[in-house]
């Protein structure tokens, strides 16, 4: 049993897919799969695990940021997690990202210390894992979904106070900013597990365009079946 995972061995998927909101983990659990048991309550963090099309996945709320997702990540791997999805949004940093695009995270630059906190002040690069990448691709391209595959910038501030802070990251050809994916694949090389973070976007940084509630429900729906795909 873990500290904020109430589970045991056994109780976990081999592919987790890890939403930011506990809530979305729920819409999942009960438009996706089938015999879902949720397994987690702690904190109102739930995770549940069921069937899709007869396969196993377990999906896990993991929180906002790199510290909350941390935890969950680190829990998840130590209950045997080998395959680590994040679906989840990102707000564009390109002119070329319209609301609802998919953006798929080849790597995640940072301002965060978390990771260097890990390596003694020296820089970690957090990268995706080539086979599920390619795979998502794929699997994308065969659906006919158009996904933009690049890096992103994995952030510890929401609320800049500069609104032109977006654009020397955009300048060095970031898609897109979240707050969780540079530590989810720190941690995932860490536990030598599979990770991939999987987005849509929720807002762009350089219309200040925001997506409706509703379209922000299609688009996750989108995302969650491509992530789905490789369970
Ligand atoms: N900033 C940081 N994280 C986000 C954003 C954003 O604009 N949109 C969705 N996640």
């Amino acid at each position: 049993m873990s500290i904020h995972i109430s589970a045991n061995k056994g109780d976990i998927a081999e592919t987790v897919l890890l939403p930011g909101d506990p809530l979305r983990a729920k819409a999942i659990a009960e438009n996706f799969l089938e015999n879902a048991i949720c397994y987690n309550e702690v904190r109102g963090m739930l995770g549940y695990t069921g069937e899709y099309k007869g396969k196993r996945v377990s999906v896990q709320g993991s929180g906002m940021g790199m510290p909350s997702l941390s935890i969950y990540v680190n829990e998840l791997a130590s209950l045997g997690a080998k395959r680590l999805i994040r679906v989840g949004t990102c707000g564009a940093y390109q002119s070329f990202l319209k609301l609802g695009d998919i953006v798929i995270a080849i790597s995640a630059s940072t301002d965060s210390n978390i990771n260097n906190l890990a390596f003694d002040q020296l820089n970690f690069a957090p990268t995706a894992n080539f086979d599920l990448l390619l795979s998502t691709y794929q699997k994308a391209q065969q659906k006919g979904l158009e996904v933009h595959v690049g890096p992103i910038f994995s952030s510890d501030i929401f609320y800049q106070d500069d609104p032109d802070h977006f654009k020397k990251w955009a300048e060095y050809g970031i898609l897109a900013v979240e707050m969780e994916t540079a530590a989810l694949y720190a941690l995932a090389a860490k536990h030598k597990i599979e990770a991939l973070t999987i987005l849509t976007v929720s807002d762009s940084l350089v219309t200040g365009e925001i997506a409706s509630h509703q379209d922000r429900e299609q688009n996750f729906l989108k995302m969650t079946e491509l992530a789905l795909t490789q369970i």
